[in-house]
């Protein structure tokens, strides 16, 4: 899986949402939560570079909460400074927008951040990255940084 490329520059405005789900930063003691639904749907790797992006100040995380639930999480600055990642949505949430909304909040936090390029490392649906924020291939990037990582 190749890492890719994303300018920051000029990204497209947020669009409001009016569908009841929030997209916001998470806040330190919802880490715990974070971390668990990020094992449970997903790896414990995720969870780990949860904790370590719950580390910053303010935390590196969006989260999307409809009524209360958790539906899925966004982190950036985890494994490597600049990177995007991981994100993902719970199954029975797809479709709905989410991922895309969690992906803009996180990448317009990292260019106010001061970047002006993400990364998405080790990317897996690199058509949903081309086609929501222009992402391009990095060369040579598979394996990238996390090639021989233990689970
Ligand atoms: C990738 C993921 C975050 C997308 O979340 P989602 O909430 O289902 O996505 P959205 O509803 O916001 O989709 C927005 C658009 O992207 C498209 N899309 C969604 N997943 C896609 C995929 N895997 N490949 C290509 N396009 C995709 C949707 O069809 C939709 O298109 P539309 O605007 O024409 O309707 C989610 O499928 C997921 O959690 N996957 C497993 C974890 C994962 O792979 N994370 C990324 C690791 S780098």
């Amino acid at each position: 899986m190749p890492d890719l490329l994303v300018p920051l520059y000029r990204l497209p405005a947020e669009r409001p949402r009016d569908d009841g789900i929030a997209i916001r930063r998470a806040i330190a003691p919802e880490m715990h939560v974070v971390c668990d639904f990020a094992e449970r749907h997903f790896s414990r790797n995720w969870a780990s570079e949860c904790a370590v992006a719950f580390a910053a100040q303010p935390p590196g995380v969006l989260v999307a909460v409809e009524e209360g639930q958790l539906l899925g999480f966004a982190c950036y600055d985890a494994t490597a400074k600049g990177f995007f990642g991981p994100t993902g949505v719970a199954e029975e949430a797809r479709g709905r927008g989410v991922g895309v909304g969690l992906l803009m909040a996180a990448l317009h936090a990292m260019r106010q951040a001061g970047y002006a390029y993400a990364v998405i490392g080790g990317a897996g649906p690199v058509d949903f990255y081309k086609r929501q924020c222009g992402a391009i291939e990095i060369p040579g990037s598979d394996p990238g940084i996390y090639g021989g990582m233990l689970r």
